[in-house]
Formats: C-alpha cells, structure tokens, sequence
C-alpha cells in the first residue's frame, strides 16, 4: 500500500487549491450530471460518499434527495477540511476506502464520484463497500466525464495518480461481478461514465 499513501500526499498537497482548478460552473455541471440519479439516490436512506474530495456533489446530494442521510468520507485530511468549508452542516470524516470504519450491512447506497480510479487495490476496496451495503445495497462508481477524458486528465497529472485509470465497460463489469455485486450495469459512454452494482 505504499502506492496509497503516495497518493493520499498528492490528494493532501492538492486540496487547499482543488477547487481553484475545476471548470467553470463545476458546481451546475454536477447538478445537471446528478439529476438522472434522482430516483435512486432518494431510495437510499442511508448514502455513503467515499472519496468526496471538496465535498462538490455533497450540495447536489442534499438537494435531490433531501431526506436521505449522508455521510461523506475522504482519506485526506485536507480534502475533508475543505468540505467541511463548504458544507459545515454535514457528516464528514476522513476515512481509507479498503478499510471504513462503517459497521457491516448498514448503508443503502455508496457513491463513488470521481475517486475509484485512484483506490489502489480495487478488489478490496469493492470487497470493503460491499461489506458496508445491506443486502441489496447499491454500489453506483459515477464520473461526469467519458473514461477517455477521465484516464488523460490523470495521465497528463503523472505521478502518483498517472495510471489511475478507468477500466473499459467490460473490465468493469467483470471487476464488479468478480467482487460479488450483481446486476451489474456499465455505461461506458461517449459523455459520462457510470457502473452499477448490487449486493447480492
Ligand atoms: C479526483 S478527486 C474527486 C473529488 C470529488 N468526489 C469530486 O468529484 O470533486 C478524488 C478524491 O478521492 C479521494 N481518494 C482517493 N483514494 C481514496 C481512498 N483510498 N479512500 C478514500 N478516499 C480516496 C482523494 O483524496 C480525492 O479527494
């Protein structure tokens, strides 16, 4: 794991000027990316954010589904220092994906926005969110960006986050059906990506 902790220096380095370097309008994008998810996110209870970074989509969240409870995690501290700037009334807390300190079978639903690439050992990150997820708990891995642009962005950051790249739909699908999640969809598309799973 000494490649995570490399890239949990790079997250903390970076996060007083993370925002500085989002695009324009990052927060409307958001909205308007999120807002197809509507359903899904008000069917969840209780939603689990794992790699909320400034804490951008946690507004988007809060509003599209209002009386589900959040709580959002991130393993750097910076990062969950500037979400807590951002919205200071929510539950926050800094956290590793390959080990939550969540107890099992509670949460309804994990999001991933923008961070999975960057989890260093994926089966056990998915063996982890699954442990979390009730059964038939969902698993949604979201990015408002096709994978091509995704995987340049982080190539062109090099190192530690230059190979934190996105899988293609049918690696994906694989990576999640091997890690026991079921019903599993990916879009791999030409505007956003998405996957899907279901605790079994
Ligand atoms: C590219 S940023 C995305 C932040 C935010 N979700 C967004 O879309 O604006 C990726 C975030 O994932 C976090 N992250 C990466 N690996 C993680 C891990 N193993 N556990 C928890 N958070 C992680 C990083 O610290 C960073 O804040």
């Amino acid at each position: 794991m000494q490649m995570n902790t490399a890239i949990r220096r790079y997250f903390e380095d970076h996060a007083p000027v993370w925002d500085a370097r989002m695009p324009a309008h990052y927060d409307e994008m958001l909205f308007d990316f999120a807002r197809s998810f509507t359903d899904e996110f008000r069917a969840a209870a209780a939603i689990a954010e794992i790699g909320t970074g400034t804490g951008a989509l946690i507004p988007v969240l809060k509003t599209l589904a209002p009386d589900s409870h959040l709580i959002s995690a991130d393993f750097a501290y910076g990062m969950v220092s500037q979400a807590r700037k951002r919205v200071p009334d929510t539950c926050l807390f800094q956290a590793d994906v390959h080990d939550l300190p969540l107890v099992s079978k509670w949460v309804d639903l994990v999001i991933c926005h923008n961070s999975f690439p960057h989890f260093v050992d994926k089966p056990r990150a998915l063996r982890e969110i699954r442990r979390v997820l009730r059964p038939a708990g969902k698993l949604m891995i979201l990015h408002n960006n096709p994978r091509e642009v995704v995987n340049a962005i982080h190539q062109r950051a090099g190192a530690p986050i230059g190979g934190d790249l996105l899988p293609q739909g049918d690696a994906m699908h694989a990576l999640l059906t091997d890690s026991g999640f079921s019903a599993v969809q990916v879009e791999d598309s030409s505007i956003r990506y998405v996957a899907r799973g279901t605790r079994g």
